[in-house]
């Protein structure tokens, strides 16, 4: 199957750190949706949220706050959380256009990779959420699983009434970052796309660990939909503010993203 260029790659702009560092104090500050509003601003399409289990960092309230700011701004809400019924309520509460179904261990300090389909009670959990969400829904509302680049893995969930898959590339950033060799990624990844497209999806999307190096190559190559990125963003924002980020990280992609 012929390769396909995606050409005009969407920025979603994760801010969950910025309600880590609030938590960290206990305080009201620095806010989220001020941190959303910022972000859609300076030319991301989408704010991507995680409300974890613990509620380490988003907190529920926090969630009709972003949403109107994704809405004043006309743009997407992914709202992350965890295969669990627990989290079903406030997802459908808040109808964020995208969910993304994520694998959640209370002990780990951040999402440490995809989704494990090939066990039978998490493919289970999975597939309800997924048929619950539809039906609650007509249009609008997409749902896409994170998942490791494993073709196995893969074809289980592209079985699934899912929009999309975001692939995990936290293994592949920490090897950028290194100067290590990242070409088993790379056409692993390629190796997704064509399997997503022969199963009658039209995304796949990109998250976890990536930088504005790092998701260069990954652009160049037209391998994605979407990258949902982070922790670099809010990291590198503390030296040069937020906005600048964004901005600059969005021209990046934008610009990167010619066949
Ligand atoms: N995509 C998913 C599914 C994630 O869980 C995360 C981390 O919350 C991200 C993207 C963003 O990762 P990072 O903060 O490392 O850029």
């Amino acid at each position: 199957m012929k390769p396909t260029f995606f050409s005009n790659p969407r920025l979603g702009v994760n801010i969950d750190h910025v309600a880590t560092l609030r938590q960290a104090r206990g305080e009201r500050y620095p806010s989220p949706e001020v941190a959303a509003e910022i972000a859609l601003r300076a030319g991301a399409e989408q704010i991507t949220i995680h409300l974890r289990e613990d509620r380490r960092h988003i907190q529920d309230g926090d969630l009709p706050l972003v949403k109107s700011i994704t809405q004043k701004y006309k743009a997407l809400l992914n709202l992350e959380m965890a295969a669990s019924l627990d989290m079903f309520p406030m997802a459908l509460e808040t109808e964020p256009e995208w969910i993304c179904i994520v694998p959640e261990k209370r002990e780990e300090r951040t999402t440490e990779g995809g989704l494990n389909l090939l066990d039978t009670k998490t493919f289970e959990m999975v597939k309800r959420i997924c048929h619950d969400w539809k039906s609650k829904f007509s249009i609008g509302h997409q749902i896409s699983l994170f998942l490791e680049a494993d073709e196995k893995i893969l074809k289980r969930a592209l079985d699934l009434p899912i929009d999309a898959v975001e692939i995990h590339t936290g293994e592949y950033a920490k090897k950028f970052l290194l100067k290590q060799p990242i070409e088993g990624f790379l056409k692993a990844y390629q190796t997704a796309q064509d399997l997503v497209f022969h199963h009658g999806k039209k995304n796949i999307h990109a998250g976890h660990g990536l930088t504005i190096d790092s998701v260069a190559p990954l652009v160049e190559l037209g391998l994605f939909s979407e990258y949902n990125i982070g922790h670099w963003i809010i990291s590198q924002a503390v030296f040069d503010g937020l906005e600048t980020v964004v901005r600059k990280l969005n021209k990046v992609i934008k610009t990167k993203a010619q066949p």
